[in-house]
């Protein structure tokens, strides 16, 4: 059977290393079942016993976005990254993984994603409820605003978009595209409005759409999502806000 290198990023934020792997190519092999069968037998390439490689993993059907990495250099899911189509597009038998960079790095491929979480706390993105009482079919909306809602709502907070952004680096406070697209997700609902301003004071507040428009995000979001799209019309939302505010005049859909 065909062999392939899995080269992988190891440790800790205070030691760091490669190490390489080598394993069959099975038919339909993924990188999350890669990392299964060096978990089993977490033998080197050297043929020395290791310490198993952490990784995260959820749903294995691209909805949670925990196995994030970077797969081959590039940030993608590692539970639909297939062996063999990796190693047809390089031409190269070795496959090489690594943890994004712009997170906290826990151990191995683990990051921490708090930031993207904590962020869309900072933007109120949900709906608020006042009870759990019958409230029959609630406000209605068009199948144009339903689509593009539907496609916003598909964000699964993977990271990768941050990762690919350039102006998300430690000398800036911009949260990344997708907390900001899901302001305009929540928004964009009959109730969710009533919280606009306060999303949008959020966004203010946090270099909220200091964007550079490289396009880098819409590349690699794998729920193509429109997220330059959603940074534009954010952005005159927050300028229409700051007028509104210059001029006493409350939100229309706060009143
Ligand atoms: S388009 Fe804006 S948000 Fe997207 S990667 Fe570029 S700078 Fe970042
Ligand atoms: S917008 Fe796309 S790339 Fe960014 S976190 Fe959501 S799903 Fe991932
Ligand atoms: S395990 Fe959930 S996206 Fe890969």
């Amino acid at each position: 059977m065909k062999k392939f290198i899995l080269k992988v990023f190891r440790g800790s934020p205070e030691k760091q290393y490669w190490e390489e792997f080598e394993l069959e190519l099975k038919p339909f092999y993924n990188i999350i079942s890669a990392l299964m069968d060096i978990q089993k037998s977490p033998y080197n390439r050297k043929g020395e016993k290791v310490t198993p490689v952490a990784w995260e993993q959820g749903c294995l059907e691209e909805v949670c976005g925990s196995c994030s990495m970077l797969i081959n250099g590039k940030p993608r899911q590692a539970c639909t990254a297939l062996i063999e189509r990796l190693i047809e597009s390089t031409g190269s038998s070795t496959v090489t993984l690594a943890p994004m960079t712009k997170f906290t790095l826990i151990r191995d491929l683990v990051v921490s994603r708090d930031t993207m979480f904590n962020n869309l706390k900072k933007m109120h993105a949900w709906i608020d409820v006042d009870g759990f009482f019958e409230r029959g079919v609630g406000p209605k909306m068009s199948p144009q605003v339903q689509d593009t809602r539907y496609k916003l709502s598909t964000c699964m907070t993977c990271g990768c978009c941050s990762e690919a952004c350039p102006q998300v680096n430690e000398h800036s406070s911009f949260m990344g595209p997708a907390p900001i697209s899901q302001v305009r997700l929540f928004n964009s609902h009959p109730t969710g409005k009533m919280q606009a301003s306060e999303r949008l004071h959020a966004l203010m507040e946090k270099e909220g759409v200091g964007c550079g428009n490289s396009q880098n995000c819409v590349e690699v979001c794998p729920k193509e999502i429109p997220l330059t799209e959603s940074l534009a019309e954010m952005g005159r939302e927050v300028s229409k806000q700051a007028f509104r505010d210059l001029f006493g005049s409350p939100n229309p859909e706060e009143k």
